[in-house]
């Protein structure tokens, strides 16, 4: 099982501002479509309620511990990323933990992929990441995007890989 992180990050590695994303990048999000598109997802409960939606082409497994939390036709429930991880396996061999904050660290020690879009901007807001050590992984860079009419930043996308087996 290989389980991946995709996550966009401004400078200082603010993800998510009132409950939402903090900047409207189309392109990139293309890229997170192509990238996660046929594979399980994993979120928690607040970045499911951002787009209350099953994203489609992908199992949507959202993480609560409310028991009875309803969800919307095609997302699943699960309580804990340990029980997400083990009913995604059941049909994929590569997981993605999509958000938010608490599953990314969770989850960073198991992954052996990071999918990271760098936003080329300061950003204020209240779901921010800490710094991962990426000292034991290699990064490339995927591809670059300027600022354009649809694009009020410039974004950076990298892709790390784990050099040691986990
Ligand atoms: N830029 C990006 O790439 C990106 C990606 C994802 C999200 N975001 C943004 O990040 C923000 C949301 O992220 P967030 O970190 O605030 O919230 P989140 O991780 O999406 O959801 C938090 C919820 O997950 C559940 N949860 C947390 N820990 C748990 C555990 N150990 N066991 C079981 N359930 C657990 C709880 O749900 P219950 O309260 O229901 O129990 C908790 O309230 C939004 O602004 C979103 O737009 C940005």
């Amino acid at each position: 099982m290989q389980l991946s992180l995709i996550y966009a990050r401004s400078l200082n590695r603010c993800i998510g501002k009132e409950g939402g994303i903090p900047w409207h990048l189309p392109d990139e999000f293309g890229h997170f479509k192509k990238t996660t598109l046929g594979k399980p997802i994993i979120m928690g409960r607040k970045t499911y309620e951002d787009h209350k939606s099953a994203l489609p082409g992908r199992r949507n497994i959202v993480i609560s511990r409310q028991p009875d939390y309803s969800v919307v036709e095609g997302i699943e429930l699960a309580d804990s990323l340990e029980s997400a991880i083990a009913m995604a396996t059941e049909t994929s061999d590569e997981i993605f933990v999509i958000g938010g904050v608490h599953f990314f660290v969770e989850a960073m020690p198991l992954a052996s992929r990071i999918y990271e879009t760098v936003v080329q901007a300061e950003i204020d807001g209240e779901a921010t990441l800490p710094a991962f050590d990426l000292s034991e992984w290699e990064t490339t860079l995927l591809g670059e995007h300027d600022i354009d009419e649809r694009h009020a930043y410039a974004y950076k996308m990298y892709e790390h890989r784990r050099l040691a087996s986990i």
